[in-house]
């Protein structure tokens, strides 16, 4: 039955209890990348844009496709669909997603190459997507949290000066860590822009953030200080400032034993957990200072067996007596099997 359309305080939404600190269970449970191509239905919506940032900048497809994992599964939180490359974009760079080949950008090569571009001007080509925020909060069932999500700068500067994906990284860290004043300065601009972006999505209606540092795991420790850290403490920094009860997850996928410290030195809420973190040690060095959200392979997931039932029951056992949000490690694979989804959000919830 639809649960009655009443004002319902805020926390009776699972997501947000449990990002306030408290324990569930049993916990809520979302997926990174939930929304994408191993789901038909995406693959049919999908086909109705010409390429894939006319989808990300088109409120109808956007909020339809956010929708689509919480119809199918019932999870406790939507993601909104977009990606952290719409950040290049709106500072003017040439960006483009090439079938089956993933992203494109014109290489950036020094901070000369960025647009003088005011605040209020790059935020001007994101505005579809904070309407699509809109409708899909409009659209949620009461107790579905809505997230808003960046990429890190460290992250989104790797697509940017490597123009796409990489093997090595050898360019941006070429730059990162043989020139810093010059590389500060465009970690400084995504800072901005990021943090202007965030703002606007707290104002459509995200409940939450995440920020994903997908490419945290490759830097050395004073550089991931430096390029991780610290441009992810000060957007917390300016957001907590303006809108200080919105949770704000961080995802410094990679990052080791980075991981310990990362929720003091930021101000994250939450700490989105990849797959390697072992979970004896985050329940002990990490869970007592933030909410902890993770960390299935997605690899157990698409390959399931009778490992993948053993392998939810490890996670949530390590770290269901605390604050924690189910998901993986990474995003979820687009050949992943339905009926795996299906298993894992049954056995997730059947265990209280
Ligand atoms: O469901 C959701 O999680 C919301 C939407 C979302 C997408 N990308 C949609 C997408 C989110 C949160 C992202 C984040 C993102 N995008 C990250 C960080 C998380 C991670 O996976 O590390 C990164 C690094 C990107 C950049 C990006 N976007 C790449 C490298 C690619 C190509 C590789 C791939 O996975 O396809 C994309 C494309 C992309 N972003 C797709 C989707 C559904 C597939 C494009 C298509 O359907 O044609």
């Amino acid at each position: 039955m639809k649960p009655a359309q009443i004002p319902t305080p805020l926390k009776t939404k699972p997501l947000l209890t449990v990002l306030g600190g408290e324990t569930l269970t049993p916990p809520p449970i979302w997926l990174m990348r939930q929304a994408g191509r191993y789901l038909p239905e995406y693959r049919a919506t999908r086909a109705k844009a010409p390429d894939f940032l006319s989808v990300c900048f088109n409120p109808d497809l956007a909020s339809e496709i956010t929708l689509q994992p919480i119809k199918r599964f019932g999870f406790d939180a939507a993601i909104l669909f977009s990606d952290i490359l719409v950040i290049p974009h709106a500072l003017g760079r040439h960006v483009e997603f090439r079938e089956g080949e993933g992203p494109a950008l014109a290489p950036l090569e020094s901070p000369r190459g960025l647009a003088a571009l005011s605040e209020e001007e790059s935020m001007v080509p994101l505005a579809p997507v904070f309407e699509t925020i809109r409708r899909v909060k409009a659209a949620l069932p009461a107790d579905t949290t809505l997230i808003g999500f960046a990429g890190a700068p460290w992250t989104v500067a790797t697509y940017m000066v490597e123009g796409g994906s990489s093997r090595d990284f050898s360019r941006v860290k070429s730059w990162a860590l043989g020139d810093p004043d010059g590389f500060q300065v465009l970690i400084d601009r995504l800072v901005d822009a990021t943090s202007a972006y965030l703002i606007r999505q707290i104002d459509a209606g995200a409940e939450v953030l995440q920020l994903f540092d997908s490419w945290a795991g490759v830097l050395p420790a004073p550089a991931f200080q430096r390029w991780c850290v610290a441009p992810v403490r000060e957007i917390v920094l300016r957001l907590k400032k303006l809108r200080p009860l919105v949770p704000i997850i961080g995802f410094p996928r990679g990052a080791g034993l980075g991981y310990q410290g990362f929720a003091s030195a930021t101000g994250v809420d939450c700490l989105g957990l990849d797959s390697t973190v072992p979970l004896h040690w985050a329940a002990q060095a990490l869970q007592p200072q933030a909410t902890l959200q993770g960390n299935l392979d997605p690899i157990q997931l698409l390959a399931g067996g009778g490992n993948l039932k053993t392998e939810i029951l490890r996670i949530v056992g390590a770290l269901g007596r605390g604050p924690f949000i189910f998901n993986l490690g990474h995003g979820i694979l687009p050949k992943t099997p339905i009926a795996h989804v299906e298993d894992l959000v049954t056995t997730v919830r059947s265990r209280s």
